[in-house]
């Protein structure tokens, strides 16, 4: 029998940690504020950046919001960032991404302060993860972390490969893994024999980016799996990178989609934005 990985069980219950820290530093007079940028009518983001201002409100953590038109100019965006970064009650910064086209997302990644970037993104957080020194990590991959060492799945020692090798999830999530030592394998669109090289892992993190992917055929028998992609089906049923119907069956522990991977990701903001009124001081 294979056991449910519960994300919204235990996304709430680091969050309801926070909770707990927030009214601590409130006490000593400390008090965490996220600033989050919105560009532009992408619908999808704007019920991501609701999520992110909920959960703000869930632990007490104060939240600017700033959502600005789709015709905002890169040098005004990159203007607000500078304020905000120069701004001492301002402990967070956060820019929705996607940006619009005719935006530079590396450069308005790069202008955010990196003890203020609760994201993870800029370059110097990126370099700090790979080389094991403190830093802000992606909120995902941290998240699955949590995921894993809360259902009480042994890392060290095993085979966990991961599928996708995106920024934000895949390279992160391999560093991460690396310094919980798994022995790690990245696969992406070129790798040859995919079902070959996942069926070697203990431990499957799949954030491939296409609905129902991987079937039974790709999972060793006892496998943990990880599902990072949500799609949403016609009749508007929600599903993610991984056939769980079919999947399910052969692992020890499984996330669903939804309520797996993508309650942590919030989760984990929250606890970068406790961590940058530290850091910021
Ligand atoms: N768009 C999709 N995922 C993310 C994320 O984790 N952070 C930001 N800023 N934008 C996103």
């Amino acid at each position: 029998m294979y056991e449910i990985i519960d994300g919204k069980a235990i996304s709430t219950e680091i969050k309801e940690e926070l909770k707990v820290k927030v009214a601590e530093l409130a006490e000593q007079g400390i008090h965490p504020c996220l600033a989050v940028i919105l560009v532009g009518n992408d619908p999808a983001s704007g019920v991501y950046v609701n999520n992110k201002k909920k959960a703000c409100e869930f632990i007490g953590v104060k939240s600017l919001s700033y959502e600005l038109p789709e015709e905002t100019t890169e040098a005004e965006l990159l203007d607000l960032i500078r304020k905000l970064n120069e701004d001492d009650s301002v402990s967070g910064i956060l820019v929705q991404l996607p940006l619009p086209k005719h935006i530079n997302e590396d450069a308005v990644l790069l202008a955010i302060s990196p003890k203020k970037d609760v994201d993870g993104f800029h370059p110097e957080n990126v370099g700090a993860l790979c080389i094991g020194r403190s830093g802000f990590v992606s909120c995902t991959p941290a998240g699955i972390i949590q995921l894993l060492k809360r259902s009480n799945v042994e890392i060290a020692g095993k085979e966990c490969v991961i599928i996708g090798r995106s920024n934000i999830v895949g390279k992160p999530m391999s560093l991460l893994m690396l310094r919980e030592n798994a022995t790690v394998t990245i696969c992406h669109s070129k790798t040859k024999d995919l079902k070959e090289v996942t069926k070697r892992a203990d431990i499957l993190i799949v954030a491939i980016g296409k609905p129902k992917m991987i079937t039974a055929e790709y999972v060793k028998e006892g496998a943990v799996v990880i599902d990072v992609g949500i799609h949403r089906l016609e009749g508007k049923k929600l599903c993610g990178d991984v056939d769980f119907d079919d999947v399910a069956p052969h692992c020890s522990k499984i996330t669903p989609v939804p309520g797996g991977v993508g309650p942590m990701t919030i989760a984990m903001l929250m606890n970068n934005c406790v961590d940058s009124v530290i850091l910021n001081g």
